[in-house]
C-alpha cells in the first residue's frame, strides 16, 4: 500500500499495490472497532487520517460489491421473495465437500480460516442494535441473545468456536491465522464490517444476516455428520450441532421478523437488504470456490 500525504488539499491518497493489499488494510482498519491490536495504540480507532483511508478503499469495495447484483423482482410478499431468493441461489458447498469428501487436513484448513469470522461471530450485527426501531431492534436482540449465549459464556457461539479449535489442536486467539487466509475470507469479513458500522447500509447488514442464517441450518449438520465421520473432537462437533437448532429458528427470526418489520417501517429500504444477502451468498461462493480449486476437489 503507497500512501501520500502531500497531495494537494492535505487529502491522503492511497494506492493499494492489489486488491488483496486493500482487502488485508480494510481488515486491520476495521479490527481498530473490535479487538484492536497489542502494539498500536487504540485512540487510532478514530484518527481522521485512517478514517479517510477506510472510506476510500470502502468506496471501491461497496462499489464492486454493487456491480456484481443483479435486483432481483419482488412480487410476493417480502418472506417468501426472501426465501425462495435464497432457495435459488445456486453455489459451491464447502459443508458438503465436509460431509462426504475431506480429509482430515482439508478440514483443519478450513476450520483455521474460519476462524476469522467465527471468533467474533455475531459482532458486525451488533452495531445495527442502536440503528433501528423498536420492532426489528427487539427481534435482532432477542437473535443476539442466543448468539451472545444468553447469560452463560460457555455457551457464546465465538467461545464454543474456541474451545472447539483448542479440542483440535488448533490456535484459539482472535486472528491467529490471518496471515494464512485467502482474500475472499477477508472481503466477507470486511463486507460484514462495512455494513454494520455504517448506518446507512442497515439494509444491507440486515439482508445479510438474514440469509447467512437461512443458509446455516443445513449446512451446520452436514458439518457435524462430516466432523464425525473424521473423528473429530466432541467439541468442535457441538458447535455445529449448536447451529442445527439455533439457526432453524434464527432464519425464521432474521427474516420474517428482524427484515420484516424493518421492511415494514423504511420499505424503501429492500433493496438493500436484498443487496446484503446477495454479497453474502455470493462471498461465500467465491470463498468455496478458492479453498475447492486450492485443494483441487
Ligand atoms: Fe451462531
Ligand atoms: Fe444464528
Amino acid at each position: 500500500m503507497r500512501t501520500d500525504s502531500s497531495s494537494f488539499d492535505g487529502v491522503l491518497s492511497i494506492e493499494p499495490d492489489h486488491d488483496d493489499d486493500a482487502q488485508i488494510a480494510l481488515w486491520t482498519l476495521y479490527e481498530l472497532h473490535y479487538r484492536g491490536f497489542d502494539d498500536i495504540d487504540d485512540s487510532l480507532e478514530w484518527q481522521p487520517e485512517l478514517l479517510q483511508v477506510r472510506r476510500a478503499l470502502e468506496q471501491v469495495f461497496e462499489t464492486r460489491l454493487r456491480e456484481r447484483f443483479d435486483p432481483p423482482d419482488v412480487t410476493t410478499p417480502f418472506a417468501d421473495s426472501f426465501f425462495d431468493y435464497v432457495a435459488n441461489h445456486d453455489g459451491r458447498s464447502l459443508a458438503a465437500f465436509v460431509h462426504r469428501d475431506a480429509d482430515a487436513d482439508q478440514v483443519r484448513e478450513l476450520l483455521s480460516v474460519r476462524t476469522i469470522y467465527h471468533l467474533k461471530e455475531s459482532d458486525p450485527s451488533a452495531w445495527l442494535v442502536p440503528r433501528l426501531s423498536v420492532a426489528p431492534q427487539a427481534a435482532l436482540m432477542e437473535l443476539q441473545y442466543d448468539e451472545y449465549g444468553a447469560g452463560d459464556p460457555n455457551a457464546l457461539h465465538a467461545h464454543l468456536f474456541a474451545r472447539g479449535l483448542e479440542a483440535c489442536g488448533l490456535r484459539s486467539e482472535y486472528g491467529a491465522y490471518i496471515d494464512d487466509v485467502p482474500c475472499e475470507v477477508l472481503e466477507q469479513n470486511n463486507a460484514m464490517s462495512m455494513f454494520g458500522l455504517h448506518r446507512r447500509l442497515r439494509g444491507a447488514a440486515l439482508g445479510h444476516l438474514a440469509a447467512f442464517e437461512a443458509t446455516s441450518s443445513l449446512p451446520s449438520r452436514r458439518m457435524s455428520q462430516g466432523l464425525h465421520r473424521l473423528g473429530f473432537p466432541e467439541e468442535m462437533i457441538r458447535y455445529y450441532d449448536e447451529h442445527v437448532e439455533a439457526d432453524a429458528v434464527h432464519e425464521q427470526l432474521a427474516v420474517r421478523v428482524v427484515c420484516g418489520t424493518l421492511l415494514d417501517a423504511e420499505p424503501a429500504l429492500a433493496g438493500d437488504v436484498f443487496f446484503g444477502a446477495f454479497t453474502c451468498l455470493d462471498l461465500e461462493d467465491r470463498f468455496a470456490g478458492a479453498m475447492l480449486e486450492g485443494w483441487a476437489a
